[in-house]
């Protein structure tokens, strides 16, 4: 599993890091086929944005802020005007999607560093340099979450996630999977129920499938099996990621996780959402203020090219929903494990935060 990459900057001479392109795994792919794709320009980020080939918060982030590092090495190839290039850019990616916040957090990360440049003649190299800083600070929040995660998960646990929160979604080994893959490497007694997570699979096409090369037994469940599962005393806890916490606590994730929190709830399991605190969005008071992304509806109704559904019948897709802090038992994050109450936990972790700038969506 160390071997896979979700993401990664390959230069095109050793020894210098640019001229160099961005390497992304094509999760649209998975689990069939491995390809990885090979990126000069902005708009082939954005578009892998946009088609999920690239997905998960954290990633996105990523992600993020090299589209900027593409846009301005084309720009300076091009003799254009490069600060011009990157402000582009950095649209464009606020475009594609709007819920994780970590998206927003890279093209800000990249513009900051825009606005105080020295102005020397190498912008590209000092944009990538920052790209690279936050592609190793997300690999290192991944090891700090699922060393404080698995601090949960005793040999035997039985662990219900959603959606796809590892090696695929981050540029480490994960959130919520960091966690799992942490405490299978401390004592190798766990099991992992992964949500198939409609409409687009990442549960059965991404966690089972990365689970399964780590060797981390995985059983696939439809979503709406899982209080069921929980019902029937088969489950210890739940994990999931975040794209967004507010405030107070409030967490926007993939849709069906609010569900779940409500089924966790009514049968007395803890309920942990994992995430990088450069997920935390402290300038939202609440989940109310959180943008929902909403899909095509072909999604829905169409998947893999064959209609399941009347023509044009009416859709409902949500990508994310909200779940409340009340049901949330505890936010494990890089820093640490943040219990309620949460407004003032999560104002001290974002407060000793030096780079925790407020992303503008
Ligand atoms: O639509 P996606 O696949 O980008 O949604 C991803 C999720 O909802 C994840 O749970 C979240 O981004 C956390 S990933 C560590």
């Amino acid at each position: 599993v160390s071997e896979i990459r979700s993401i990664e900057w390959v230069p095109r001479q050793p020894g210098a890091p640019l001229p160099g392109s961005l390497r992304i795994l094509d999760q649209t792919l998975l689990p069939e086929r491995l390809v990885y794709r090979d990126i000069i320009r902005p708009e082939e980020v954005a578009d892998a944005i946009r088609r999920l080939a690239v997905r998960g918060a954290p990633l996105l982030g990523v992600a993020a802020a090299y589209a900027l590092v593409v846009a301005a090495q084309q720009a300076q190839q091009a003799g254009a005007d490069t600060a011009d290039a990157v402000r582009r850019a950095a649209a464009l990616i606020r475009g594609t999607r709007p819920t994780a916040v970590n998206l927003f957090h890279g093209v800000d990360r990249i513009l900051h560093i825009l606005e105080h440049s020295s102005g020397s003649d190498d912008l590209a190299l000092e944009i990538w340099k920052e790209a690279d800083r936050l592609h190793r600070e997300d690999r290192e929040a991944c090891e700090a979450i699922g060393r404080h995660g698995a601090d949960l998960l005793p040999p035997g646990s039985r662990v219900l996630t959603h959606c796809n929160t590892g090696i695929l979604a981050t540029a480490g080994r994960g959130t919520a999977l960091g966690a799992v893959y942490e405490a299978f490497r401390r004592h190798g007694k766990l099991h992992v129920f992964a949500d198939e997570t409609r409409p687009l699979w990442q549960g059965a096409r991404l966690t089972a499938w990365e689970l399964q090369q780590a060797g981390i037994p995985v059983t696939v469940l439809c979503d709406n099996a899982a209080a069921f599962l929980m019902a029937s005393g088969q489950v210890d806890c739940i994990m999931v990621g975040a794209d967004r916490i507010a405030a107070n606590g409030d967490t926007a994730n993939k849709v069906g996780t609010l569900a779940l929190a409500i089924a966790a709830r009514r049968y007395g399991l803890p309920f942990y959402v994992l995430a990088p605190v450069s997920t935390l969005d402290p300038s939202l008071p609440d989940g109310s203020g959180i943008e929902i992304e909403y899909r095509a509806a072909e999604e829905i109704v169409r998947p893999w090219g064959r209609n399941i559904a009347p023509q044009n019948v009416m859709v409902y897709a949500p990508a994310f929903d909200v779940t409340p802090a009340e049901l949330i038992t505890a936010i494990v994050t890089d820093r640490g494990i943040i219990r309620p109450p949460y407004e003032r936990n999560i104002a001290a972790a974002c407060g000793s935060s030096g780079s925790q700038r407020r992303a503008t969506p």
